[in-house]
């Protein structure tokens, strides 16, 4: 595509000309195709002059971690260094039920974490890191600060996304966004022309605030975030195996802070609910709730609740966005 092969080399430039020959870059990577596709760019126009931080906040999928911190080292050979912040994050979050206000401590405490590492970095170095990757698409620009003349109506913030606006005033880092202007599909087109591996582009997207916005209400209350885990990772496997993975936009499983009576064996139970959600868009800006066989359906939740302790109901969410958005909080 040789419209996204002259933005790419438009964007490589544009940072050459902007991050001095002495200056340092870290980015963080969320493990999503943006930021890995950001991260990507910046080291082919700076090299090893580029640090990324992965942040284990502990609202991560089932075997995450160790997933893409593979991608990250085997296959794009990005210097990379895994911080575990499981504890920091789950002791802010607890007892917090208000969707924003944990969007907004999950926001801070990337920060915090983002802070420290330039600082460690920096005493490494002797150097002190001026720049920070961000892989910020159009969509959560526009839905973040819609621009003037953009004919959206909405003057205030739909949801705070965690990696737009949400910086402190006195953060020392300048931003490099060099995605900003595209949309997803463009950013796939990016990635491929850079040689990021197909299974790693085809990734749904997962947001910033991670499992915290698909745990309804607190998210540290007894084993919510262990479960939702388990019933995710059959529902997303389910979807492979039957070859659905590429025609969904996301898919994922939520966790709803309510329980309902079943029984299972001859016992009476007294266990979690929980939401399939699947999807189909362009963009992320609108969505169609996804289509799929009874049969399918049937034997997910058969499996998941066969094999997923504390969990006796399995429902599937058929909203559109709008009126409905793609994630729960
Ligand atoms: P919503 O739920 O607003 O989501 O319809 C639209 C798309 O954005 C993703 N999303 C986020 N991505 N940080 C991100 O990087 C966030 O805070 C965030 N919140 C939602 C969501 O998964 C969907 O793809």
């Amino acid at each position: 595509d040789w419209k996204m092969q002259d933005v790419l080399e438009e964007e490589i430039k544009v940072i050459k000309d902007m991050v001095g020959p002495e200056d340092h870059v870290i980015c963080a990577l969320s493990g999503g195709v943006d930021s890995a596709v950001a991260a990507t760019l910046v080291h082919k126009a700076i090299g090893d002059r580029l640090h990324c931080v992965f942040v284990d906040n502990g609202l991560l999928r089932y075997k995450e971690q160790e997933r893409v911190m593979e991608t990250f080292q085997r296959d794009l050979h990005l210097p990379v260094t895994c911080v575990d912040a499981t504890d920091k994050f789950l002791s802010k979050l607890k007892g917090v039920v208000d969707p924003e206000t944990k969007r907004k401590i999950i926001g801070r405490e990337f920060i915090c974490i983002f802070d420290d590492f330039a600082q460690d970095l920096e005493h490494k170095l002797g150097n002190k890191p001026v720049f920070l990757v961000q892989g910020t698409l159009y969509p959560d620009v526009i839905e973040s600060c819609p621009p003037p003349g953009s004919g959206r109506t909405h003057s205030h913030t739909i949801k705070s996304h965690h990696n737009v606006g949400g910086l402190p005033k006195d953060m020392k880092l300048k931003l490099i966004e060099p995605l900003k202007l595209l949309f997803k599909d463009e950013v796939r087109e990016v990635g491929r022309i850079l040689n990021v591996p197909q299974s790693f582009l085809k990734r749904h997207p997962f947001p910033g605030p991670g499992l915290a916005v698909r745990v309804l209400g607190d998210v540290t209350g007894g084993n919510a975030l262990d479960i939702l885990r388990q019933v995710d990772e059959i529902f997303i496997q389910s979807i492979k195996d039957a070859g659905l993975y590429d025609s969904i936009w996301q898919a994922f499983a939520v966790f709803l802070p309510i329980r309902s009576v079943g029984v299972q064996g001859d016992q009476r139970t007294h266990s979690h609910v929980v939401a399939l959600r699947a999807v189909t868009s362009q963009d992320g800006m609108t969505a169609d709730w996804y289509y799929f066989e009874h049969k399918f359906l049937d034997d997910v939740a058969r499996k998941i609740c066969n094999s997923v302790r504390g969990v006796n109901r399995v429902v599937q969410d058929i909203t559109s966005k709008p009126p409905s958005t793609i994630e729960w909080e």
